[in-house]
């Protein structure tokens, strides 16, 4: 997959950064930045061309997935970290995702489908992967949620429904609410920001 590496602190989890429809790999750099500046980086850009727009997977239309795309896509990312782990030598047991819109849509994917495939979670603005599977144990994953009270894309019962799902599995669940729609806001950047620094 096209992506970025960049070494970092080895006593910090690699951050893998997953942006939103329509982006590349360069798009949330400024983000772990502000969130984690010494920790080092493996940034990926979505396989899936819709339109020209870059994503993690297809889907049907707005806000409904592609489920078989989605399970391929995410088994195809999962092993892409497995190689970089390998590649560029970082502990593959110490990711943490950090994911806006599609990007949080498919790290939650690998939270839904892969047991330990990511340390942690940031996931900005992200949506219910998938329903009707068993999640596994997701005990120590811990995860962010950062959502906005007026998201035209992501009424607030769905991001309470995702909540639930990782709490159920047994993620130690942290939500962040603004009053704002499905852009990313400086206060829960700062928030994400202060979690990381509690959690690692
Ligand atoms: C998705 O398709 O993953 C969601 O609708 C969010 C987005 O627009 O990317």
């Amino acid at each position: 997959m096209k992506h970025i590496f960049k070494q970092g602190n080895n006593e910090l989890p690699t951050l893998l950064l997953l942006h939103g429809t329509g982006g590349d790999e360069r798009d949330l750099l400024p983000l772990a930045e502000m969130i984690a500046p010494e920790a080092s980086v493996l940034s990926v850009k979505g396989n899936v061309d819709e339109n020209g727009m870059a994503r993690f997977f297809a889907r049907l239309r707005e806000g409904v997935f592609d489920e078989e795309d989605l399970v391929f896509r995410t088994n195809e990312l999962k092993q892409f970290i497995d190689e970089s782990a390998n590649d560029y030598e970082f502990d593959r047991g110490n990711v943490v995702a950090l994911g806006y819109s599609n990007g949080a849509n498919i790290a939650a994917s690998m939270m839904y489908h892969i047991k330990e495939s990511l340390k942690a979670g940031i996931l900005f603005h992200a949506m219910v992967p998938r329903r009707g599977i068993e999640l596994p144990d997701l005990s120590g994953v811990p995860v962010f949620i950062g959502a906005g009270k007026r998201d035209p894309l992501i009424p607030m019962n769905e991001t309470k429904e995702l909540v639930e799902n990782l709490k159920k599995a047994h993620s130690s669940v942290t939500e962040f609410w603004t009053d704002g729609g499905h852009e990313l806001r400086r206060e829960e950047v700062d928030e994400a920001k202060k979690w990381f620094e509690k959690n690692f």
